[in-house]
């Protein structure tokens, strides 16, 4: 382990923990990452340290938190609304529980700098267009429930990014992700197109201009060069979105027109707790940490992400 100052990224290995990796290291940064891999790939780490381990492994930080450690990123957490709702106890353990231990070690560290990977889901049904920071949280789900229980517990120095709908990949192509089983409607239709199996729209009958689900579609790029910023930032609560909202018949058209390939699309009924309309107002990310995303097209997002599908 390294005795110069190092970010410690948790959920290093995984979507966005491993690209925010792959960014920090190029701007410089040393990094440790630690992950238990459930979820993520060593395959995923371009460069810096990495420490398989859990977070409820409080030997283990202790060991970390030895290094010297200058900011915590932390991105592992279950991220599965649908099983959230299916095994709450399970999520209130990994998301909230270890991460009160990851709190606990950082603090007694003397670690405040903590960015934390929080989510749209913490508004639950949305009561106005574009959601600003101080919309009140009402989360529908225990998953949201868990990202709020967290962001109350943070210290002054913390920054909880409320990230809408992470997608994408590199858009270089050398960090190639493949979700293992994805549970997010990018990576879902793309990993249908390589099976070759159908991919079921949830519900058309919602009040929107198609009647589909529209949402806020965020690129991994510019999620992580949020993060960057955040390391530099005062503490706070920012949203990361595009301020544009991407039905989910937008999102099959742009699939088809990137990958050249027809969605054998199916008919579903609606998916319980979809509210119709999440769209983000990133006024604030902008203004306080100076943040430009670059990559807000649909298409580009798509094109990124299938690089990963094809090559991997
Ligand atoms: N959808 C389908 N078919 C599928 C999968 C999804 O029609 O097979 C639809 C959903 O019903 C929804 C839209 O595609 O209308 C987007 O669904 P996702 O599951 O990709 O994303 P969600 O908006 O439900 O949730 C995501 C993250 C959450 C996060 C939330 C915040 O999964 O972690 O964004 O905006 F909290």
């Amino acid at each position: 382990m390294s005795k110069i100052s190092s970010i410690l990224v948790t959920g290093g290995a995984g979507f966005i923990g491993s690209y925010v990796t792959k960014l920090l290291l190029e701007k410089g940064y040393h990094t440790i990452v630690l992950d238990n891999l459930s979820k993520g790939k060593k395959e995923h780490l371009l460069g810096g340290e990495f420490i398989e381990g859990d977070l409820a492994d409080r030997s283990l930080l202790n060991k970390i938190f030895k290094n010297k450690i200058e900011a915590v990123l932390h991105f592992a957490a279950f991220t599965d609304v649908g099983q959230s709702v299916s095994e709450p106890e399970l999520y209130h353990e990994n998301n909230v529980e270890k991460t009160r231990i990851l709190l606990e070690e950082a603090k007694k560290q003397g670690v405040s700098r903590f960015i934390f990977s929080s989510s749209a889901a913490v508004y639950g049904n949305p009561l106005q267009d574009l959601i600003t920071e101080d919309h009140p949280t009402s989360p529908i789900n225990p998953y949201g429930a868990t990202k709020l229980t967290i962001e109350k517990e943070l210290g002054p120095d913390a920054v909880s990014l409320r990230y809408f709908n992470a997608a994408g990949g590199d858009p270089e192509g050398k960090l190639l992700y493949r979700h293992q089983r994805p549970t997010n409607l990018i990576p879902i239709i793309l990993q249908g197109l390589m099976e070759n199996r159908p991919f079921t729209l949830f519900g058309k009958d919602y009040p929107t201009p198609d009647g589909t689900c529209v949402r806020d579609y965020i690129h991994i790029h510019d999620l992580a060069s949020a993060h960057v910023l955040a390391l530099i930032s005062k503490g706070g609560v920012y949203n990361l979105g595009n301020g544009r909202g991407y039905s989910v018949l937008e999102v099959v058209s742009a699939v088809e027109k990137i990958t050249g390939i027809k969605v054998n699309l199916q008919q579903g009924p609606r998916r319980a707790g979809d509210p119709p309309y999440l769209v983000a107002s990133s006024a604030k990310a902008k203004k306080e940490l100076g943040w430009k995303p670059i990559y807000s097209s649909l298409e580009e997002m798509v094109e990124h992400a299938w690089k990963g599908y094809q090559q991997n």
